[in-house]
């Protein structure tokens, strides 16, 4: 099996990388069944990496049927020490104007039914992981640093309430998760983050910002305003990329 040790999870709007020179793509089996697609090894900026679509490279599965074990599991599989998750999210605070990006510092879970641990069978010992700090400091950190040296104009910090989707929520629903300290929301933040805590890899978020959250502007949101804002800032996101890969 090949082998990387810096991953990137692609969320919606990013099912593929442009400037990836694809070295190959590997389907890996899983203890916990298969992950959302094959792995695909290349270069980035002359750098070797892994990508992984998180819906599957069609954009098929929904957030709650993401086989986040089996995905997490798999890039641990390859050596992966570091993951880069890119994950869409509706803007709950106002600075979170859509197309921008941010880096998520805090995480509230409000998901459900999801398995959302390695540590539930042939226990020797039950295990309660320290996740204080959900994110890799020093992968945020790297982020943050190369955000301003590219001029990305990010938002540095804030807390992602992750929702079990895939409906988007209602305005009473952003007006509680806004109280309890959300920032911003998206459906696919966890249970990731903890599996890859439990596995002891250096996880971080690159949310984009999609839409404004549920409630925060004008009528209905629309997949088309969605798929709109995101193009623009997955550019940003690739940037973004091209200047953190080459500082880890
Ligand atoms: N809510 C939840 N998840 C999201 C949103 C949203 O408004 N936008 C993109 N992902």
């Amino acid at each position: 099996m090949r082998m990387s040790e810096i991953a990137i999870i692609g969320g919606t709007g990013l099912t593929s990388l442009k400037n990836l020179e694809i070295i190959r793509r590997e389907m890996v089996r899983t203890p916990f069944g298969e992950p959302s697609g094959p792995l695909t090894f290349g270069t980035f900026s002359g750098h070797e990496i892994v990508f992984l679509a998180r819906h599957g490279y069609g954009h098929t599965i929904p957030p709650h049927k993401v086989n986040y074990r089996a995905n997490v599991w798999a890039l641990q599989e390859t050596g992966v020490k570091h993951i880069i998750a890119v994950a869409a999210v509706g803007g709950i605070a106002e600075d979170l104007m859509p197309a921008r990006l941010a880096f998520p510092d805090q995480i509230i879970d409000y998901t459900w039914s999801r398995v959302n641990t390695f540590f539930e069978e042939g226990l020797s010992a039950v295990t309660h992981i320290d996740f204080t700090e959900p994110y890799c400091s020093e992968l945020r950190d790297k982020m943050v640093a190369a955000a301003r040296k590219a001029n990305l104009d990010a938002v540095e910090s804030g807390t992602y309430g992750a929702t079990q989707g895939p409906r988007l929520e209602t305005a009473a629903e952003i007006n509680r998760l806004e109280q309890d300290g959300c920032t911003m929301v998206g459906m696919t933040g966890m249970p990731e983050a903890t599996l890859a805590r439990e596995l002891e890899i250096c996880y971080a978020t690159c949310a984009v910002v999609a839409n404004k959250a549920a409630g925060r502007a004008e009528g209905k949101i629309t997949m088309e305003e969605i798929d709109a804002c995101l193009t623009g800032g997955m550019e940003k996101v690739r940037t973004l990329l091209e200047t953190v890969i080459p500082t880890l």
